[in-house]
């Protein structure tokens, strides 16, 4: 159950957020211009919310969502809600635990209500969906072991515990088109650009040519190119995509994962439908891997394979998705986790602080925070325009509510 606190959201759909392209505020010539640098999840939906505010946007990218052979990451993921979402392995912290529940608990209303709206729902490909994980966190349904008579899970699988949520299920490309649609509807322009050099020498320049008033670095994994943070490094995966028609095994209408912590092998299962014809079979995690080359044959991906056919066995029978049989990306990690911050560093000789606001460093869970992270975005937008002194994110004074929560826990 979620408790009264994380379910006062900084951002509301409907209040501060419209899924049309109409604005809630409309700009007007002395809007400040906020000029986004990353075209993902994570810029996308920073410029929703900055456009449903009234601001200006401009979108700087040297990506955009695409069909192509290689799609954006946000493209790539599995994008499964999840609670408290897994960012890059466990939490460094109790703050940035917090950070991450009261985050997830934004963006899970949001897209709950783009789920809602049967006609904005389906142009984004987004839907409610039940999730099923092994982990016993606390869920609204608590299955137990009826979970194995329930989902068709092999019979001798052990299953310890087992509980449901409804979870938004997000096709990420339609999701990717209808957001890069829709900002553009909001009235975004796009620039496509790279950026090659650290940002904090660029923002004088990029602010000047744009007339922008700040920047939005939402690069995702760019700590190479964007330089500045050392601690960026890939975590990568990959998804299998079979028919789920029905025809060869009963059609999995629910999303059915085991996560990390409750994997007996530290392996774990993650089955996904991403919509009405395809489920994605994961999960793959590997550190410092930064190549997009493995292939069906790669031993990680016949074991993640043989891993869901052991919890599942009618999925022995599935026929890939030849036009697009495995799918595989970088999630961008970070040692610190996510990182919502205004930019610390003073340029040498500069009389004022910083105007950029990162967003960046989601792990496996950009589309989890998406909407939780733009809405402090957007305050530290203001911040920075009233001139305020940027503040260490580790000192910005979060609740941590230990109490939100109730646990349950498998045995
Ligand atoms: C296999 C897999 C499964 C996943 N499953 C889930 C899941 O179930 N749930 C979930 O929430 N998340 C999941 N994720 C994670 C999710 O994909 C990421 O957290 C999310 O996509 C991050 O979004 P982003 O916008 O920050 O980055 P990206 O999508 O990488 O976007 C970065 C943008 O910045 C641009 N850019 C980068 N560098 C530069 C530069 N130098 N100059 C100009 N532009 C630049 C790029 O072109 C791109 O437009 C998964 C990821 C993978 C790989
Ligand atoms: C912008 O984001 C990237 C991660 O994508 C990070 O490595 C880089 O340090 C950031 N830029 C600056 C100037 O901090």
């Amino acid at each position: 159950m979620v408790a009264t606190r994380d379910a006062v959201d900084k951002l509301v759909m409907g209040r501060d957020l419209t899924p049309y392209p109409e604005r809630l505020v409309k700009s007007t010539p002395n809007s400040p211009h906020v000029l986004i640098v990353g075209a993902g999840v994570t810029g996308l939906v920073t410029a929703w919310v900055l456009l449903d505010r009234g601001y200006k946007v401009t979108i700087l990218s040297n990506g955009f969502a695409n069909f192509g052979k290689q799609r954006l990451t946000s493209q790539i993921a599995g994008a499964l809600w999840e609670y408290p979402p897994a960012v890059c392995g466990s939490h460094t912290d109790t703050v940035s635990l917090a950070h991450s529940k009261r985050w997830c608990m934004t963006a899970y209303h949001a897209w709950d209500k783009i789920a809602a709206d049967p006609i904005v729902g389906q142009a984004a490909g987004v839907r409610m969906m039940e999730e099923i994980r092994d982990s016993g966190v606390r869920g609204f349904r608590h299955v137990g072991t009826g979970l194995v008579g329930e989902r068709d899970v092999e019979k001798s699988y052990q299953v310890g515990d087992a509980y449901e949520v409804l979870s938004p299920i997000i096709d990420t490309d339609q999701a990717m088109l209808w957001l890069t649609s829709l900002v553009l509807g909001k009235g975004a322009s796009t620039v496509t650009e790279n950026i090659a050099d650290d940002l904090l020498d660029l923002e004088e320049g990029l602010l000047e040519r744009f007339g922008a008033d700040a920047i939005v670095n939402a690069t995702g994994l760019s700590g190479s190119t964007v330089a500045g943070d050392k601690t960026c490094y890939p975590l990568r995966g990959a998804l299998i995509r079979v028919i789920n028609d029905g025809q060869d095994f009963p059609k999995v209408e629910a999303a059915l994962t085991i996560s990390a912590d409750a994997a007996l092998d530290g392996e774990i299962i993650f089955l996904v439908p991403r919509n009405d014809n395809i489920l994605l079979i994961g999960g793959v995690a590997q550190p410092h891997k930064g190549t997009l080359d493995m292939t069906l044959d790669d031993p990680a991906i016949v074991r993640m394979r043989q891993r869901a056919e052991k919890f599942l066995p009618a999925l022995k029978n599935a026929r890939l998705d030849e036009d697009y049989p495995l799918a595989q990306g970088l999630r961008p990690c970070r040692g610190k986790n996510v990182r919502v911050e205004r930019e610390i560093r003073r340029r040498p000789g500069a009389d004022k602080s910083s105007r950029i606001v990162h967003n960046y460093g989601h792990g496996g869970s950009g589309w989890s925070l998406s909407f939780g992270c733009a809405a402090d975005v957007l305050d530290l937008i203001e911040d920075a325009l009233r001139g305020d002194e940027p503040v260490p994110m580790a000192e910005s004074g979060v609740v941590v509510c230990p109490s939100c929560h109730v646990h349950i826990r498998s045995k």
